[in-house]
C-alpha cells in the first residue's frame, strides 16, 4: 500500500539516557516536531530521523528501535563526527545563520560541507530500506536540502515534497554561500517546494533563476524534463490540542499553583528555544527600559522567560546563554524586591500542562524574534486564550505576522516601539482584546495544521498530475499516421504554425531568418488546398512577416496576438493596448545593451525584446538572468509579462498572448481538423487554446501541454512534406 514517509533531521521524540534511570523518550521541541505529530501516526506512514542520542550498547539500540517502531518511527544514527560537522557545523553554523540573516556568524568550512553531503546520503540510504515507487516522500527543513535530488536519482517518478520551516533568505544573502548552486540543485529534486510565506517563496525563485540557470515561470521551475511547483503554505498549529489542553483540569490545577507563587503579579510571557534569531537579549533590554520608563509597573508586572536549551555545543549559542544569564541577573539585581522578581527565568523544557498554564496566566505574549520562519508559540498563546482576553505583541519579522495582523506588530530593532507596545498591551481595554483575539482565533482554527497538511499534499498530487500531462511523447510513425488519416478525412482544417524555431532554425545573423525557398514552396502548397486555413502565429512584429510571407494565401497573427491579418484582408489590431510603458522600460534594456556587447533591442509595437544570441557564450546567459529578474520586478505593477525565449528576453502587455488570439480564430473559423506546432513557451498558450482531439506538436524535447514532441525544425518540415504530398 502506498504510504507517506516523512523525513527530517530530528524525530518528534528525543532519546535521553543515563546509567541510573535508563532511557527516556521525550517530545522534541521546535515547530517542526510539534506541528507534524498527527501525520506519521496514520496507517503505514513512517517518520525517519535522528533521535539525538548515541546508543551505548546493543541493548539500548534494540530498546530504541523497538520503541520507535511501535510509534511509526525509524532512526538514522549519526556519529559524533556527523553531529559536529553536519548538524552543528553546516546546518547550524552555516545555513541557519545565513537563512536568518546573521552572515557574521557563519564559519565557512569545507569539512562541514563534506559532512553535509555524506549525512544527506546517509538519510537517503536509510530511506531506501522502506521506500517504494508509489510512496510519497515529504522531506523537511534546511538540514536535508540535498536529499530530494538524491532520492530522485534513484526513483525518477516518485512524489517528493519539500517544506522549509525556516526563512528563505533574499538572493543577496543566499549567494554568499559557496555551495549555493549545489543546494538549489538538491532541492529541485522535489516536485513541490513549500515555504511559510510568499516572500520566502519569491526569494527562492529569484535565487533559482539567477543562480541555478533554470527558467522560472510564475511559480513553476523547469528542471530538465520535470516542472517543479513552488508555493507558500503558512503552517498552522493543532488548534484543538492547545484549546483542549488549556481547558483541562490538570492545567487549571497547575495554573492555581503558579498564581499562588506569583502572589497576584501580572505576567508577560516569553517562550523560545535558545536562539539568537529569537531576539531574547533585545527583549530583555526592552523590558528593563520599560520598567525604567513606567515605574508604576514595578512590583506589579513580571516577565516569565522560558528558554528551552538548544544546540548547546555551538559557540554562538553558548555565548547567547551567557549573555541572557548576565542580563537577567543584572535586571533582577537592579529591580527585585523581597516580594517581587521582575524576571522569572527558566532554562529548561516544560511539559504541555505547564506550558498551557503559562499561556493561560499571561496577560501579554511577547514574541519578538529578529527573524523567524513562522513561530508557533504566538499561535499557541492565542489558541490557549479560552476567554479571549490577553494581548499578543509580535515581531514583523516572524512569518506568523503575515497572518496575525491583529496582534500589536513591532519591529524588533525598534526598542522604543517595543516599550510602547508593552504599555499599550497592559492598558488595552478588555473589549478590544476580545475583538482582536476573536479574529485571530477564527483564522488559526481554520488554517490549522491539518489544513496545512491537506493543502500541501493536494498540491503535491496536483503537480504530479500536471507533470504527467506535460510528459514528453515523441511523435512516432503511428502518431504521424493518425494525424494523416484525420487530415485526409477532414473538410475544414485550421493549421497554426509558429515561425522561429518551428519552421525556421534559430539564426545567428538577422539574414538567416528569411524563409528559404523550400519553406516558401511548402507553405504555398499547404495553402493551395482550399480546405486548409494556414495561420502563422508568431511573436515577431508585423513588418518582417508581411515582407516575407505577405504574398502567400495565409493568415498571420503577430506580436503574440496584437496584430491579426486574415488571408486576403488587412492587418487588424486584436484590441487596444497601452504602450506607454515602453518609454520607461526601454532605458533599462538599453543599460544592458551598453554592458553586454553583441546584444541589441528589437522594438515591436507592443513589446520590447532584448536579443543576446550574438553575445559571448556565458555572458549573455548571465546578463539575461539579471535582466529577467530586473524586468519582473518592474512588470509587477504595470500589468506586463516577461518572457524568457531562446536567446531573447521579451517584455509585453500581459493581456496579449497567442492563446487569446488563437481562441478568437478558432471561434471565427470553424474546422474539423486542428493542428498547432510551436517550440517555446509562448506556444503553450496556443496549445492550451486548441479544442480536444487537436494535434498539437512541441518542437524540442521539453515538457509541454502539446500532445506530441518532435526533435527539430527538420522534423516539422518532414511532417509538412508528408501532409502536402
Ligand atoms: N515548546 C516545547 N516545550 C517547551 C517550550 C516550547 O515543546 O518547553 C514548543 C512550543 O510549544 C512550540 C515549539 O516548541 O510548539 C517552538 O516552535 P516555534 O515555531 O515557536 O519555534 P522554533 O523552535 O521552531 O524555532
Ligand atoms: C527549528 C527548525 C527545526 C529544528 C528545531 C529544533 O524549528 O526548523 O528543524 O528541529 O528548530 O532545533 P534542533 O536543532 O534542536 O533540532
Amino acid at each position: 500500500m502506498a504510504k507517506t514517509i516523512i523525513v527530517s533531521n530530528r524525530l518528534p521524540v528525543r532519546v535521553e539516557g543515563n546509567a541510573q534511570d535508563g532511557l527516556k523518550f521525550v517530545p522534541s521541541e521546535g515547530g517542526l516536531a510539534t506541528g507534524l505529530g498527527s501525520v506519521y501516526q496514520e496507517g503505514e506512514n513512517i517518520w525517519i530521523g535522528w533521535t539525538g542520542y548515541h546508543p551505548k550498547s546493543i541493548q539500548e539500540e534494540y530498546e530504541i528501535l523497538d520503541y520507535l517502531k511501535k510509534e511509526n518511527m525509524r532512526p538514522v544514527s549519526l556519529t559524533s563526527e556527523d553531529v559536529k560537522l553536519y548538524y552543528e557545523g553546516f546546518s547550524n553554523t552555516i545555513l541557519w545563520p545565513n537563512f536568518h540573516y546573521f552572515p557574521q556568524y557563519i564559519e565557512y568550512k569545507d569539512e562541514y560541507w563534506e559532512s553535509y553531503q555524506e549525512v544527506n546520503k546517509k538519510f537517503c540510504s536509510e530511506l531506501l530500506k522502506y521506500i517504494s515507487e508509489e510512496d510519497t516522500i515529504w522531506v523537511h527543513d534546511y538540514q536535508l536540502l540535498l536529499l530530494p535530488q538524491m532520492i530522485r536519482d534513484i526513483f525518477p517518478k516518485i512524489s517528493i515534497g519539500f517544506f522549509n520551516h525556516i526563512p528563505f533568505p533574499s538572493y543577496e544573502m543566499f549567494r554568499l554561500l559557496p555551495w549555493r548552486k549545489q543546494l538549489l540543485n538538491g532541492l529541485l529534486g522535489a516536485d513541490l517546494i513549500g515555504f511559510h510565506t510568499y516572500d520566502d517563496m519569491r526569494h527562492f525563485l529569484s535565487s533559482v533563476s539567477r543562480l541555478a540557470a533554470r527558467s522560472v515561470k510564475e511559480q513553476h521551475v523547469q528542471n530538465g524534463e520535470r516542472i517543479v511547483l513552488v508555493d507558500s503554505f503558512p503552517m498552522g498549529i493543532d488548534y484543538q490540542k492547545y484549546a483542549t489542553s488549556a481547558a483541562s483540569p490538570d492545567t487549571i490545577a497547575q495554573e492555581v499553583l503558579f498564581r499562588t507563587s506569583l502572589q497576584g503579579k501580572r505576567v508577560i510571557l516569553s517562550i523560545d528555544r535558545l536562539d539568537y534569531s529569537k531576539g531574547i537579549p533585545q527583549r530583555l533590554k526592552a523590558f528593563e527600559l520599560f520598567l525604567e520608563k513606567y515605574p508604576e509597573y514595578l512590583n506589579i508586572i513580571s516577565l516569565v522567560l522560558l528558554v528551552v536549551p538548544s544546540r548547546g555545543n555551538v559557540e554562538k549559542y553558548q555565548e547567547l546563554k551567557q549573555e541572557i544569564d548576565l542580563l537577567v541577573g543584572r535586571i533582577n539585581g537592579r529591580y527585585a524586591m523581597m516580594d517581587w522578581t521582575p524576571i522569572h527565568y527558566f532554562y529548561r523544557s516544560l511539559p504541555l500542562t505547564k506550558l498551557s498554564a503559562l499561556y493561560r496566566i499571561a496577560e501579554v505574549g511577547l514574541v519578538t524574534p529578529m527573524r523567524d520562519g513562522m513561530n508557533l508559540v504566538c499561535k499557541e498563546f492565542i489558541a490557549s486564550k479560552l476567554d479571549k482576553s490577553g494581548v499578543l505583541i509580535l515581531s514583523e519579522m516572524a512569518g506568523s505576522a503575515k497572518e496575525l495582523s491583529d496582534a500589536i506588530l513591532i519591529n524588533p530593532n525598534d526598542v522604543n516601539q517595543i516599550i510602547e507596545a508593552i504599555h499599550q498591551a497592559l492598558t488595552m481595554p478588555r473589549e478590544e482584546q476580545i475583538q482582536r483575539n476573536e479574529i485571530m482565533q477564527k483564522s488559526l482554527q481554520r488554517y490549522n495544521v491539518h489544513h496545512w497538511v491537506k493543502v500541501f499534499m493536494n498540491n503535491l498530487k496536483k503537480i504530479k498530475k500536471e507533470q504527467k500531462a506535460l510528459e514528453i511523447r515523441q511523435l512516432d510513425e503511428s502518431g504521424v499516421q493518425l494525424l494523416l488519416d484525420d487530415y485526409e478525412a477532414s473538410q475544414q482544417r485550421l493549421i497554426f504554425l509558429d515561425y522561429d524555431g518551428t519552421l525556421k532554425t534559430f539564426y545567428k545573423e538577422p539574414n538567416d531568418a528569411f524563409p528559404d525557398e523550400e519553406l516558401l514552396v511548402m507553405l504555398e502548397k499547404l495553402a493551395s488546398d482550399s480546405r486548409n486555413h494556414v495561420v502563422i502565429i508568431s511573436g515577431r512584429g508585423r513588418d518582417p512577416l508581411e515582407e516575407w510571407l505577405g504574398h502567400l494565401a495565409i493568415s498571420m497573427i503577430c506580436e503574440h496576438g496584437v496584430w491579426l491579418r486574415a488571408k486576403g484582408k488587412d492587418w487588424k489590431k486584436l484590441r487596444d493596448v497601452d504602450d506607454h510603458w515602453k518609454k520607461e522600460i526601454y532605458p533599462v534594456l538599453d543599460s544592458y545593451v551598453s554592458r553586454t556587447p553583441g546584444s541589441f533591442i528589437e522594438t515591436k509595437d507592443y513589446s520590447l525584446v532584448w536579443h543576446f544570441r550574438r553575445v559571448e557564450l556565458g555572458l549573455g546567459e548571465l546578463r539575461s538572468r539579471e535582466l529577467t529578474s530586473h524586468l519582473k520586478y518592474m512588470a509587477r505593477d504595470r500589468h506586463l509579462q516577461v518572457l524568457e525565449g531562446d536567446m531573447v528576453v521579451e517584455i509585453k502587455n500581459f493581456e496579449v498572448n497567442k492563446g487569446v488570439a488563437a481562441r478568437k480564430w478558432i471561434k471565427k473559423y470553424p474546422a474539423d481538423f486542428h493542428l498547432a506546432i510551436g517550440d517555446d513557451w509562448t506556444d503553450e498558450d496556443t496549445f492550451g487554446a486548441m479544442p480536444p482531439d487537436s494535434f498539437t506538436i512541441k518542437v524540442g524535447v521539453q515538457n509541454s501541454r502539446a500532445r506530441f514532441n518532435v526533435d527539430s525544425v527538420d522534423d516539422v518540415r518532414a511532417l509538412l512534406e508528408k501532409i502536402v504530398k
